[in-house]
């Protein structure tokens, strides 16, 4: 398994409004036939990422094999829109990538690096994501948006 980046204690950690664990989908394809999940996830749309606003910030949550995964919704390459990306293991490791709609760019969901094709130095930006008792899902920022502080933002 790939190390994420994130030191938990450098971060504030932000409500998501309006989503639950439960509420997020499970985007394995473990039971299925390949083909299976390809069709059945294209005919629901029930079964792609969930975009949110965290922070005056789009970010896209997953939810794969029971553990939820947050990037930067944007991709880098032109600017698709990833929380609409399938989800792809690769190599033996089993590494879960999401894989972006437009040109199919496949990036690490544990620490956002570009994987297909390989480009180093291209990045998401990833979240690390805490979800308490009641099923309340937290993102972790490094820094309140200074929107916040404009006036322009009510809390
Ligand atoms: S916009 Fe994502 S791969 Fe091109």
């Amino acid at each position: 398994m790939e190390e994420s980046d994130c030191r938990e204690d450098e971060y504030l950690y932000l409500i998501v409004d309006g989503v639950r664990y439960e509420d997020l989908p499970e985007l394995s394809v473990e039971n299925c036939t390949f083909s299976q999940a390809i069709v059945s996830r294209r005919r629901s749309s029930q079964l792609t990422g969930r975009l949110v606003v965290v922070n005056k910030e789009k970010i896209s949550l997953f939810k794969y094999r029971g553990t939820v995964y947050a990037v930067d919704e944007i991709c880098p390459h032109t600017g698709g829109p990833l929380h609409l990306g399938d989800i792809e293991e690769l190599g033996e490791a089993k590494l879960p990538c999401i894989v972006c709609p437009w040109h199919s760019w496949k990036f690490s969901l544990q620490t956002g690096h570009l994987k297909v094709p390989h480009k180093s130095n291209v990045k998401l930006r990833t979240y690390p994501v805490r979800v308490n008792e009641k099923g309340e899902v937290y993102l972790g920022v490094k820094a309140l948006s200074p929107d916040y502080f404009n006036g322009g933002t009510d809390f």
